[in-house]
């Protein structure tokens, strides 16, 4: 397998996506987030040679600094990359403005593309390599109060398709995960488990995990997690007026659950 590395690897998908690519043979990791403790803890317990980066993703240094790290405690080689570190804070456009759809694209759209911008070099040196990039099922549904989160994936999705076609001749294969409602320490998805009729719709990191390996060495070049979530992506082009019937009804706002990240107010 090689070296891989995984952005947001302090917990959740990120953490679990670590943990299920220890497992194969030749994996070097190196994790990537700001909590460097957590970082530490994590490579330590795994069964393979793991390095740590902590870094904010967002900071102007990060790219410079993460291909640093590579070059100096891996030779340059990079075989997979995740991009998996995001996060949302739900709100109203007319409350939260600009202001927060700027942050969400910042971590989840534009420290993406700066990331990757800094390391292809080494994925095309080391191919064939693969880049897989975890948008949303909100990457292609919208709902209310998600609207910045949304416009950060629904851009990391186009974005990544295009990639997929033009890494494809230099043996880049590049990948999608598109996660449902997945219970993380970001998004613990209280309210949808607190119920016996919505906690059907709530998964664990680790089947992400398994799809990003899929996506990754696997050569899928998309994944819903659970499968079923492909559903809500063809109902909302196939059957747009139920939808957003559905996603305006009293009880879409269990929908809407929240996340760690809401109590912060954008700076
Ligand atoms: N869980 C879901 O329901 C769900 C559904 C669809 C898509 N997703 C996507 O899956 C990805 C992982 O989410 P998760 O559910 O695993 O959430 P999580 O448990 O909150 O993990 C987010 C990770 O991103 C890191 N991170 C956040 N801001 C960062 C920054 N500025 N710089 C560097 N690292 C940063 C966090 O680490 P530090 O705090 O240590 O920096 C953490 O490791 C996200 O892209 C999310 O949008 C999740």
């Amino acid at each position: 397998m090689g070296v891989a590395l995984v952005t947001g690897a302090s917990t959740g998908i990120g953490k679990a996506t670590a943990i299920r690519l220890a497992r194969e043979p030749g994996t070097e990791l190196v994790l990537v987030a700001r909590r460097e403790e957590l970082l530490r803890e994590l490579a330590e317990s795994l069964p393979c040679r793991a390095t740590w980066c902590a870094v904010d993703l967002t900071a102007a240094e990060a790219p410079d600094q993460v291909r640093a790290h590579l070059e100096a405690e891996h030779g340059g080689r990079l075989d997979l990359l995740v991009n998996n570190a995001g996060a949302s804070w739900r709100g109203e456009f007319a409350e939260a403005g600009y202001a927060n759809v700027k942050r969400h694209m910042e971590l989840n759209f534009d420290a993406v593309v700066r990331l990757t911008e800094a390391l292809l070099p080494l994925l095309r040196g080391s191919a064939p390599s693969a880049i897989v990039n975890v948008a949303s099922t909100a990457g292609r549904v919208a709902r209310a109060r998600t609207g910045a989160y949304s416009a950060s994936k629904f851009a990391l999705v186009g974005w990544t398709d295009s990639l997929y076609a033009e890494e494809l001749p230099h043996g880049v294969h590049v990948g999608m995960v598109l996660p449902g409602f997945i219970a993380t320490e970001g998004f613990p998805a209280t309210e949808l488990k607190a119920k016996a009729v919505t906690r059907w719709l709530v998964s664990k990191p680790e089947v992400v995990a398994e799809a990003i390996h899929e996506a990754g060495p696997g050569g899928k070049p998309e994944r819903y997690v659970p499968r079923f979530y492909a559903l809500a992506a063809v109902a909302r082009i196939l059957a747009p007026r139920l939808v957003r019937r559905v996603l305006t009804s009293g009880s879409a706002s269990d929908l809407t659950t929240k996340t760690a990240a809401e109590a912060d107010k954008p700076s």
